[in-house]
């Protein structure tokens, strides 16, 4: 059993660290590429509040699919530039909307979602996909909680192999 510890006394950037560390160790020693984003999309969930949708989009040419998640099931694929992720894709930059609705062109899975936070996922130069979170909250997303996951994003992104195949 994994176990993670959260110190209630903390402020939330050393939260982040503290929970950076946290997932470092849970990703030691594995660098398959599916477990990993599957481990970390349920750390998130696990351990940042107030979120309603936590996973990942992978980049297959010039659109995105759906990669492993936590929440309600979400739309498969979405091409570059639509949406508060395909924008993220694009622009190779991270996405903080406050608002979702007020959002040109949001694509809305999960009607519940207010806000979203989505982080480029890039190695090596090479966009790999995003990683996205929404919340049912209004402005939940600070620039803290931005500098947290993008440190989360980083630390994945060091403790996986990005080539992946199937033995068939
Ligand atoms: N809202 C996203 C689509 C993905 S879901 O939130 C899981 C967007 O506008 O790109």
């Amino acid at each position: 059993m994994f176990t993670i510890e959260v110190n209630t006394t903390s402020s939330l950037q050393e939260t982040y660290q503290e929970l950076n560390a946290q997932l470092a160790a849970l990703l030691s020693g594995e660098r398959d590429f599916i477990c990993n984003a599957a481990q970390f999309s349920a750390f998130v969930m696990q351990t940042v509040p107030d979120l309603n949708w936590s996973g990942f989009y992978f980049a297959r040419d010039e659109e995105l699919v759906l990669g492993p998640y936590m929440g309600k099931v979400a739309c498969t694929r979405i091409p570059f530039g639509r949406g508060v992720c395909g924008e993220a894709a694009k622009t190779q930059e991270t996405q903080r909307i406050e608002d979702v609705h007020a959002f040109d062109g949001h694509i809305a899975c999960d009607a519940a979602s207010a806000s979203e936070l989505v982080v480029p996922v890039i190695s090596q130069g090479k966009l790999i996909g995003v990683f996205d979170m929404d919340s049912p909250k209004v402005g939940r997303f600070t620039e803290v909680d931005q500098a947290g996951i993008e440190s989360f994003v980083a630390t994945f992104v060091s403790a996986t192999d990005m080539n992946w195949s199937f033995a068939v």
